[in-house]
């Protein structure tokens, strides 16, 4: 599993020098073509990295690629046009968690109209390890990792 990432990470065209992935957008495609009020379908598969049960994520929409993360895994202030919220993500099989949504199966698309057409917007998910989930365990501060996927203003 980990050198299928790695292989598809090759293939989305990051150096092997490039942190570790996240999961994958899977939908959107990249170059899928975007409207303001639009809803595009929407689905990310977790990259899961310390094994834990739920895996939060956050999704965002910005005007260029995100290329960090502030202290608390978040695009920075003033460096994306939406936020979509945070979700958790079930593995192994697990149920949604009392108080949290799972993931929605489609976002839908802010007031764009100030880009002109072909305008390039990016859908970026971030995804968390929680505190103390990777090793070595105790005290070990939370992990961010995010992807991307362009999309082109219609
Ligand atoms: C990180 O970014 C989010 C969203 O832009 C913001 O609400 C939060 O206050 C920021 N956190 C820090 C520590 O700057
Ligand atoms: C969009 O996602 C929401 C939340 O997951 C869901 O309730 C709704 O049925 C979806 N709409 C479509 C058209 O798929």
């Amino acid at each position: 599993m980990r050198f299928a990432v790695s292989v598809l990470a090759a293939l989305a065209g990051f150096s092997a020098a490039a942190a570790t992935p996240a999961g994958l957008i899977t939908e959107p495609v990249a170059g899928t073509s975007i409207s303001t009020g639009a809803s595009i379908p929407f689905n990310y598969v977790d990259s899961n990295w310390c094994n834990e049960g739920y895996t939060p994520i956050t999704i965002w929409l910005s005007d260029s690629a995100p290329t960090g993360l502030n202290a608390t895994g978040q695009l920075p202030e003033g460096t994306y046009i939406e936020y979509f919220g945070y979700y958790l993500i079930g593995n192994y099989g697990l149920g949604p968690l009392p108080g949290y949504s799972v993931p929605p199966t489609n976002v839908t698309i802010p007031d764009i109209s100030g880009y002109s057409s072909g305008f390039p917007l990016f859908l970026s998910v971030v995804e968390t390890a929680g505190p103390e989930s990777c090793p070595p365990g105790n005290g070990a501060p939370a992990q961010y990792r995010f992807t991307s996927v362009s999309l082109v203003v219609a």
